[in-house]
């Protein structure tokens, strides 16, 4: 099939690459010239696991192209997947300018019948006014070609967007014609088939109506988000009556009904999705009249997180003005430079604004850092050991693998005071204390034997 892909960022690059890879002819449009020059040439212009290879291998063969031309990215395009920025304004709704612009250009530069189809998350009801955007353009311009509106919304995450992209858990494609969701589902058909080297993927499809499909990626997200934030409230709950929530959420997940994944606290959720796509929900909500106070608990205990960790490094300190400061882990998880929401973000600029000196490690975000905090006078490392020489204390953001490695006698040998707060539930908090550390983490005893429990059995067993 002959495939454009309006918007080349995380997503879009993605997508066009995974579609090349499935054989189609694709072509990946962007209005930022140095992305689709430094594109032409091969290069990702972000870090994203296992892309580099597809994007070389796609431009290589000859089945990816990019351009700047809406002209001539929809000129003889079948399928145009809409991977434009939906980026949130300030009353928590998603900006779809750009969404509704590349509607006009579609009914002004189609060259034949196509199917537009969302892939940015965006609100439901957004391909009902998009096909109105269409239909009046065509009208203006005597344009005669159908142009349909379907909805496929991604569920990919970043840092194994590929592999997600490739081996999807489903595929959700909504259309208000049934037969425009079945074409878009034959976009499909090389990978839930198999191609060449990559094998047959049948994961459940599920063909729906637009509104639907539009809808369950926002339940989705929403949902998680939700997950979240309630194991964040039970561990604050654990903290308070001297609980292990891992073994909480171990024993929890045990039930397949809730599962064991998304139940990890700590210092929340950042990212380019959860926020933006939790507020656009309850702004959406509350559009139609139903007001969606659970999903604003869900926002305010993940950015309560943040405050509980600042109250822990503060119960240590006592006053963190004048004092040095290291975050380990800067990008919102691991596997990404993104550092969009990431709660170190959020932390390096409190920290600062309460007067702390910052220092931030990251293996792979350091540049970006600089760019978006440098400014703030915070002082950056690609080495742990020297992000953490004598500092005050830390704070564990990210749980890289890197993180990770560090022994007790790495944080012990390093720091000025042995003060570590591990906002992501790394550590054995037994063995971080008998290594001489003043350790906190999220919802566990702090180190010695629960009070009253010291000879009950270990809190993880799983009888048979
Ligand atoms: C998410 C969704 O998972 C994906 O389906 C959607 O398409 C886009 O949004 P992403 O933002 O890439 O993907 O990251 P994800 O792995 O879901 O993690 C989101 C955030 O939640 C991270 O900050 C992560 O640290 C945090 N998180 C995740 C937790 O705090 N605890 C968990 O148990 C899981």
């Amino acid at each position: 099939m002959r495939v454009a892909v309006i918007g080349v960022g995380h997503v879009g690059l993605v997508t066009a690459a995974c579609l090349a890879r499935w054989g189609h002819d694709v072509i990946g449009m962007d209005d930022d010239e140095a992305k689709v020059e430094s594109l032409t040439a091969g290069n990702v212009p972000f870090y994203e696991p296992g892309l580099q290879e597809l994007v070389t291998e796609g431009v290589d063969g000859g089945r990816l192209r990019f351009t700047g031309s809406r002209t001539e990215a929809l000129d003889g395009t079948e399928i145009a997947f809409v991977c434009v920025g939906t980026p949130g304004l300030p009353g928590g709704a998603p900006n779809l300018a750009y969404v509704e612009q590349v509607g006009v250009e579609a009914a002004q530069y189609a060259t034949g019948d196509l199917i537009l189809v969302e892939k940015s998350t965006v609100p439901a009801n957004t391909g009902v006014r998009l096909r109105q955007v269409i239909q009046r353009e065509q009208a203006r311009h005597g344009a005669t070609h159908t142009i349909s509106v379907a909805s496929n919304p991604e569920f990919l995450k970043e840092g194994s967007a590929v592999h997600d992209t490739l081996y999807p858990d489903r595929l959700v494609i909504g259309a208000a014609i049934p037969s425009v969701a079945e074409r878009v589902r034959d976009a499909y058909q090389p990978m839930l088939d198999g191609i060449g080297d990559h094998p047959a993927h049948d994961c459940p499809v599920v063909l729906t109506d637009l509104q639907t499909a539009e809808l369950i990626k926002h339940a989705s997200n929403a949902f998680l988000a939700t997950k979240i934030s309630f194991i964040n409230a039970v561990a604050r709950v654990c903290d308070l009556v001297g609980a292990d929530v891992s073994a909480v959420a171990d024993g929890m997940g045990l039930d397949q009904r809730i599962g064991r994944q998304f139940l990890y606290p700590g210092l929340g959720y950042g990212g380019s999705c959860f926020p933006k796509d939790v507020d656009a929900f309850v702004h959406l909500a509350s559009s139609v009249g139903y007001d969606f106070k659970l999903l604003e608990e869900v926002r305010a205990i993940n950015v309560g997180m943040r405050d509980h960790v600042l109250d822990l490094l503060r119960q240590e300190l006592w006053h963190v003005e004048g004092k040095v400061v290291t975050l380990l882990g800067a990008a919102f998880k691991p596997g990404t430079d993104d550092l969009r929401e990431a709660p170190a973000i959020h932390l390096a600029r409190a920290l600062v604004a309460a007067g702390a000196t910052v220092r931030i490690y990251d293996p792979v975000a350091i540049p970006n850092v600089d760019k978006l905090v440098g400014d703030l006078g915070v002082v950056t490392f690609t080495d742990p050991i020297e992000a953490l020489r004598d500092a005050h204390a830390t704070i564990i953001c990210t749980e890289w693998p890197q993180v990770r490695a560090l022994t007790p006698a790495d944080f012990s040998g390093s720091l000025g005071y042995p003060i570590v707060i591990d906002g992501r539930n790394v550590f054995d908090p037994a063995t971080m204390v008998a290594a001489g550390l003043h350790y906190h983490s999220i919802g566990r005893p702090r180190g010695g034997p629960i009070p009253d429990a010291a000879d009950a059995p270990a809190a993880t067993t799983t009888m048979p």
